[in-house]
């Protein structure tokens, strides 16, 4: 029986968060001095399997392994490789994550062969010294090779951008070009209200992608397509040249009527909505026996309480919806 929620919304897609740490300190995702979870609270890579398992049996077809940095836990690639099996049987779709690419120069070639082959790279400016702003710890020269890593390695990149006003605005054309130049597609995401770092900028910082879309349409015929990839993007073509750019809009058109997403931590925590605090723990059942039907029946139960929909809101000239929890957290 398919996992159905209380809107009728069928959970297709797993985000799987593996780790909460990352090798990046990005301004918007955490606060420069981070308190990581005690390894112990983790669940193991065998418990990961089982919960995707789990999961795939249930009707998901899209697993998408996030972070944190994914590629920084400790023996990823195992993990990586045993959800092979669920690509051959046919059973899972597509395998795939969503990287800061620090590691991707070291991983691409193992992650094509465990059977990933569309990788989302985080990637908000081409400058150096901004991309050391914004990441704080990050390298863009580290990046770049990772991305090239992956092209060469037979990946398909998507480049995820959070628009930044005053920050990125500048270089939505240059950003486009590149993308266009490499074969990538281009996905834009307006900044979402998550975690304590800092707010007060965070409205000033939101750059609606309505105004985004508006300077694209200065340069290029824009035509709305049908295209989906599973995730929440809405893509258009440019006409002029042929390219495909995404959009993700969780503050200027909510697309939670068609959610068909849940995400789970590396603790095994269960969160129905990104942007709500219910979450229900897959720990316990899972460890507390090694049949799998005590942990399928949290997983329905945890379904069976998804809201419908976030209350994220930058109306008003201030903050509605904030999240205390970081994206890190959840990822993304
Ligand atoms: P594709 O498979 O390429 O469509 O990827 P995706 O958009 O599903 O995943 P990705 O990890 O690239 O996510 C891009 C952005 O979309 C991130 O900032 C996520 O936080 C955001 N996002 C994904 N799902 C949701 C959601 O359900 N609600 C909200 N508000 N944001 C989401
Ligand atoms: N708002 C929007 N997107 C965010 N990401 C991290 N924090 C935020 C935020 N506050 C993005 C990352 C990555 C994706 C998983 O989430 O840049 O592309
Ligand atoms: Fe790390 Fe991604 Fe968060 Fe940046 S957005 S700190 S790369 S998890």
């Amino acid at each position: 029986m398919a996992l159905i929620d209380p809107f009728q919304r069928a959970i297709t897609y797993l985000r799987l968060s593996v780790t909460d740490r990352c090798d990046f300190r990005c301004v918007y995702c955490m606060s420069e001095n981070m308190t990581f979870l005690p390894k112990k609270d983790l669940l193991t890579l065998e418990e990961l399997d089982r919960l995707c398992s789990s999961f795939i049996r249930l009707g998901v077809e899209k697993l998408r392994i996030t972070g944190g940095e994914p590629l920084v836990r400790r023996g990823i690639m195992t993990f990586f490789d045993g959800m092979s099996r669920h690509l051959d049987s046919g059973a899972l779709k597509e395998l795939t994550l969503t990287t800061n690419g620090s590691q991707l120069e070291k991983y691409a070639a193992d992650l094509y062969a465990a059977g990933v082959r569309r990788v989302n790279v985080s990637l908000d400016t081409l400058d150096e010294a901004k991309f050391a702003e914004i990441t704080r710890w990050g390298r863009l020269a580290q990046v770049l090779r990772g991305v090239d890593a992956a092209l060469k390695a037979g990946l398909k990149v998507k480049i995820n951008v959070v628009a930044l006003k005053d920050f990125n605005e500048v270089e939505l054309f240059d950003i486009a070009a590149w993308c266009a130049d490499l074969g990538m597609d281009l996905t834009f995401i307006e900044v979402m209200p998550m975690g304590d770092i800092g707010n007060e900028n965070r409205l000033g910082q939101y750059w609606s992608l309505d105004d985004l879309r508006g300077s694209l349409a200065e340069r290029f015929t824009l035509t709305d397509l049908p295209d989906r990839t599973g995730g929440p993007a809405r893509y258009v073509k440019l006409g002029e040249t042929g390219q495909r750019i995404g959009f993700i809009t969780p503050l200027s058109h909510n697309f939670c009527e068609s959610c068909n997403r849940v995400r789970v931590t590396c603790t095994g925590e269960i969160y129905t909505c990104l942007g709500q605090e219910g979450k229900s723990d897959l720990r316990g059942p899972l460890r507390a026996s090694e049949a799998d039907a005590p942990l399928e029946d949290a997983i329905r139960a945890a379904i069976g309480l998804k809201p419908k929909g976030h209350d994220f809101d930058y109306s008003r000239q201030e903050l509605g919806g904030q999240m205390s929890r970081h994206m890190s957290h959840t990822g993304g």
